[in-house]
């Protein structure tokens, strides 16, 4: 399963980088309207810093300027995705931009057919947003399952990005669920690397090996 980071804070980012656990990046303009209002340079920046896609969404909203846009996005660097919400007329838009073989990743997910539109028109990603569903008191994960199904059953393409994921719990059944991607806010991940467990494990270790007194472990 391949782990992307959901923000556009390229410090945040470069903290995860040496790991080598992250493979792509998502961003959008809520996340970008957090940081530097030099766009450009900051989504340049992070194209340079991760080695996979890198989600760009677009913002213009008539047809013809989100195909350019799209264009542009693209031209970026060579490991971008364009981001473009699902909306009945951009789906010209998405389809001729396939063709030319732009990588595009469906936002704003929310219904299986959505998914299948998308997945027939052989987007590279689609994102499912779980945590807004669950924000109306609907189960979100469910999506992730079908999505699943509909993918094996029929033999697309598209990969599945889980996306809005606002917990582990969401992270965790996206794994069991096979997502192919979970995108996850940099919080969450620094969430998961402490363990209770583990660390009274690691105390009790070095607990034993303190009584032996010995300094050195190979000689
Ligand atoms: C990722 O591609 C989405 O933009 C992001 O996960 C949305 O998350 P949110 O619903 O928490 O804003």
């Amino acid at each position: 399963m391949k782990l992307f980071l959901d923000t556009a804070n390229c410090e945040l980012i470069k903290k995860w980088v040496p790991t080598n656990l992250i493979d792509g990046v998502t961003t959008n303009p809520s996340h970008l309207s957090k940081e530097d209002p030099n766009t450009k340079k900051v989504l340049l920046e992070i194209c340079a810093m991760i080695k996979g896609d890198v989600s760009i969404e677009v913002v213009k909203k008539e047809p013809k300027d989100v195909y350019n846009q799209a264009k542009e996005i693209s031209a970026l660097a060579p490991n971008v995705a364009v981001k473009i919400p699902f909306h009945q007329e951009y789906l010209p838009v998405i389809s001729k931009l396939v063709k030319e073989g732009i990588a595009i990743n469906v936002t704003l997910i929310f219904s299986l057919l959505q998914a299948l539109l998308v997945a027939k028109l052989g987007v590279k990603y689609i994102s499912p947003f779980v945590g807004r569903w669950d924000d109306i008191d609907v189960d979100g994960m469910g999506l992730i399952s079908d999505l699943r199904h509909m993918i094996d059953e029929y033999g697309f393409e598209s990969e599945i990005i889980a996306a809005s994921i606002r917990h582990v719990m969401h992270w965790h059944e996206s794994v069991l669920l096979g997502a192919d991607i979970a995108t996850v806010p940099p919080k969450l991940l620094e969430q998961i690397m402490v363990h209770p467990l583990t660390e009274q494990g690691i105390a009790k270790f070095d607990a034993d090996w303190a009584k032996l007194g010995k300094k050195e472990l190979l000689s």
